[in-house]
């Protein structure tokens, strides 16, 4: 079986990454063939620095290494270094109809944040879509805000099928349910758009600050407080064992602890979950050069299967007239 996922360097990676595809992709890699990628070609329609896309992809690079990655399992690299992609999202592109494209929420999400609506923001899927198919994926692990785009990417296989012929598998998305959606600070999704992060991999006194600032109501220290909807909770989740987690859900009930007591105990809970991340990240932080080979092999790896699958894709739409003519 092969596992495809890929992540965008638009930033650092946050609890939400991690949860929602980070940590259910480096899980998988005992499952099959793993690839996982940086998206950087998608990231461009949001960071159009090259100072910080350069950076962004090293710094994901890091932390996903750090993470768990194991790139003796699975082929790690970098989206644009394998650039067939750009080329099979083209031939994709002539079968979209433009109505699938337009239901998208992510782009009218996006619009109305108020980004540029450009084509590169509108076509985004059907290069998501040349990202799995490349690579005749089998499992797409990734977050809940992308089924829509996954479901986007079986249509587009659908549509090459039946006006090509048997080119694509279908590929199925994996959505753990239990991690579909991390809260952030303010209770919302964790998102580095809503300015509610915490990142995986922050300074011991920044991560105490934001989980400090966690929003809660007014809820006086003696009474019960609310359980359903805390984001203290729902990170709590995460990152204590399920008796901690229990024992925090009955101190809510109960009442009697404070917000800020609660808050000391999950930054506690989340400084000791990412211990031994940390001390992986520093040994790797000393050894750059070690991350510029695992995604420069990956890319030729990655490559092997790209140009395999994109001799069918132009033997089954008719190009290579000079070889045949
Ligand atoms: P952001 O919303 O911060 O820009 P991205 O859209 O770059 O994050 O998401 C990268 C990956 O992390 C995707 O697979 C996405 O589904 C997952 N992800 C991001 N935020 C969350 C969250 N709060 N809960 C669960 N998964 C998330
Ligand atoms: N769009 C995904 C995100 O924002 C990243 C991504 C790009 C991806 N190509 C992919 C995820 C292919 C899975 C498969 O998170």
């Amino acid at each position: 079986m092969r596992i495809l996922s890929g992540i965008q360097p638009s930033g650092t990676p946050h609890l939400g990454n991690y949860f929602g595809m980070m940590k259910p992709a480096i899980e998988l890699q005992a499952a099959g063939e793993a690839y996982y990628f940086i998206a950087d070609l998608h990231a461009l329609t949001t960071v159009q620095n090259p100072h910080d896309l350069r950076a962004n992809v090293r710094e994901l690079a890091v932390d996903f290494l750090s993470c768990g990655l194991d790139p003796h399992r699975s082929v790690f690299f970098v989206q644009s270094a394998v650039p067939e992609v750009t080329e099979l999202a083209w031939i994709l592109s002539t079968v979209t109809p433009m109505g699938l494209l337009e239901r998208c929420h992510s782009f009218k999400d996006k619009t109305a944040r108020g980004l540029a609506a450009s084509h590169g923001l509108f076509a985004y899927p059907v290069l998501m879509a040349a990202d799995i198919l490349l690579y005749d994926s089998d499992l797409v692990p990734v977050g809940k805000d992308q089924k829509q785009h996954l479901e986007v990417a079986r249509s587009i296989a659908t549509k090459m099928n039946e006006t090509f012929g048997d080119i694509f598998k279908l590929p199925e998305p994996s959505i753990r349910e239990d991690t579909a959606t991390v809260p952030g600070l303010d209770g919302a999704k964790m998102s580095k758009s809503y300015k509610n992060t915490i990142e995986i991999f922050a300074s011991e006194s920044v991560m105490k600050k934001k989980i400090m600032s966690i929003q809660t109501d007014s809820t006086p220290v003696d009474c019960p407080k609310p359980t359903e909807g805390s984001a203290i909770l729902g990170l709590y989740k995460l990152l204590a064992s399920s008796s901690d987690y229990a024992a925090m859900v009955e101190d809510f009930e109960r009442g009697g602890i404070g917000y800020g007591d609660l808050k000391k105990r999950l930054f506690a809970a989340a400084w000791e979950y990412f211990a031994e991340q940390r001390m992986r990240r520093a040994e790797i932080l000393n050894d750059p050069q070690t991350v510029t080979n695992i995604l420069n092999e990956g890319a030729m790896k990655a490559s092997e299967v790209a140009g395999a699958v994109m001799q069918r894709v132009r033997e089954a739409v008719g190009f290579g007239f000079s070889t045949r003519c």
